[in-house]
């Protein structure tokens, strides 16, 4: 038995008989004929034509089960297929005052997100979501890397203190875990190449449109690997996926964004790779300012590259690019010192183009114990918080190195949407923790 919209939309099924389960996504009565737009639990819709006397009071909303022939009809939406229903049943009759509809404000949408999550946007959404967590996946397993579930309640920060959510444990508080990063580093010495994807979260003091107070975040973590083999593993990991969505979601791509295609067909490797120094020439060349204490001025070496200042080195370019070479000042207490400039760390990001700036975070880690003791300290954390991974560095120590993806980040890129949050089924933000 067929069951559901996707399967039934062929020209072999024409004049078949066919039971279908869903919701009454638009609805136009006439005195004679009913016409609804059936949508089923994988949010693919069919147009069904009843005669008005089958079912009175239904309602935008209500879910029913239909039993019709199907048919051709070139003014039928999406494909010209159609329904001509013969019995019609509900499970349940929506009430009448169904918040969604076509003019809503971003604000009352949001507020209703359980509800929102129906509309064709949320629904595609969604279904490329899933693509990208899917076809992480496939790669991560195809490459042989190793799988982990790491602790989201911990007790040390990864990203610094001022982005930490504490939560009371028992007698003691802890926090939600910001990143995976340092419980993947122990793992390393005993599975090897390890990944996870988890939330994170990030007490984002700041209402922008690119951050969350939870995000989906993919990490993964190696063994002997130097800053090429971190920037190379990235590369095929996110290229990968872009040929995947390319080849398997162009019927999701075409809902929400038509020039998300023809921008993921001029996606190729090698991306390019400047350093940090090179990146602020750039943007001292283009006068670019930041603002400081109320005060504007020329951006400088040694300023962590902002929201702006990467719109800037990336609004003109179609493929992404790494920076790499960081300041270390700007960068946590784990990022290792380079050999022949002190100065700068081996962090590096992967800068989306376009415009839409830091997708990945990562770099190659302190390995030595002493060095990274000072580091927490200079950092204003206390080593106390820290015994467990500097045991890390005292048993065994090995060079190694990692980095973290936002899902979301990725996703607003890939769909050319302005703000994060419409790419998450439920935002959490500094102003925002419900539905
Ligand atoms: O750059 P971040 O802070 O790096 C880390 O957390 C490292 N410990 C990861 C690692 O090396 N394992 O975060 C990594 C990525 C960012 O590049 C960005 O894509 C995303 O996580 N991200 C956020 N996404 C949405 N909302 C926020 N508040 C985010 N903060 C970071
Ligand atoms: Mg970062």
């Amino acid at each position: 038995m067929l069951k559901r919209i996707a399967d039934i939309k062929t020209e072999n099924n024409v004049g078949k008989k066919v039971i279908l389960k869903g919701w009454v996504h638009r609805l136009r009565k006439q005195k004679e004929k009913t016409f609804i737009i059936l949508r089923d639990d994988r949010g693919d819709i069919i147009q069904v034509i009843f005669s008005s006397k089958l079912c009175q009071n239904l309602t935008i909303e209500s879910s029913i089960e239909i039993m019709g022939i199907v048919s051709k009809d070139s003014r039928s939406p999406e494909g010209g297929f159609e329904i001509k229903a013969e019995k019609i049943s509900s499970f349940n009759i929506a009430e009448t005052d169904y918040p969604i509809g076509e003019y809503q404000s971003e604000e009352i949408l949001l507020d209703y997100r359980h509800l929102t999550l129906r509309t064709r946007k949320m629904i595609n959404v969604g279904k490329i979501r899933n693509s990208i967590l899917r076809y992480s996946r496939e790669w991560f397993y195809k490459e042989n890397w190793i799988e982990v579930n790491p602790p989201l309640l911990v007790k040390s920060a990864v990203e610094g203190g001022s982005t930490l959510f504490e939560v009371k444990y028992f007698d003691d508080i802890a926090y939600l875990s910001q990143s995976s990063q340092l419980y993947l580093e122990s793992m390393i010495y005993c599975l090897g190449p390890v990944w996870s994807i988890t939330p994170s979260f990030r007490a984002e003091k700041s209402r922008t449109i690119r951050h969350l107070a939870e995000f989906t975040h993919l990490e993964a973590e190696a063994p002997w690997i130097n800053m090429d083999d971190l920037i190379d593993i990235q590369e095929k990991l996110i290229f990968n996926l872009i040929e995947k969505i390319r080849e398997n979601n162009t019927m999701e791509l075409d809902f929400l964004n038509k020039r998300s295609k023809i921008k993921l067909e001029k996606i190729l490797p090698p991306f390019e790779k400047i350093t940090y120094d090179k990146a602020i020439d750039i943007l001292r060349g283009k006068d670019c300012k930041i603002k400081e204490d109320g005060k504007v001025r020329s951006i400088e070496w040694g300023d962590d590259l902002n929201i702006e200042s990467e719109r800037e080195l990336t609004k003109d370019i179609e493929n992404p690019i790494f920076v790499i070479n960081y300041p270390l000042e700007i960068k946590p207490f784990y990022v290792k010192q380079n050999y022949d400039d002190p100065k700068t760390g081996m962090a590096v990001d992967l800068l989306a183009p376009e415009g839409y700036g830091e997708i990945s975070g990562g770099g190659i880690r302190e390995d030595n114990l002493e060095k990274i003791k000072t580091r927490i300290i200079e950092s204003k954390l206390k080593p106390k918080d820290y015994q467990w991974y500097l045991d890390l560095r005292k048993y065994g120590s090995v060079p190694h190195g990692g980095f973290g993806i936002g899902i979301e980040r990725i996703l607003r890129w890939i769909l050319g949407f302005e703000d994060i949050k419409d790419v998450v089924l439920f935002p959490r933000t500094m102003s925002r923790i419900t539905p």
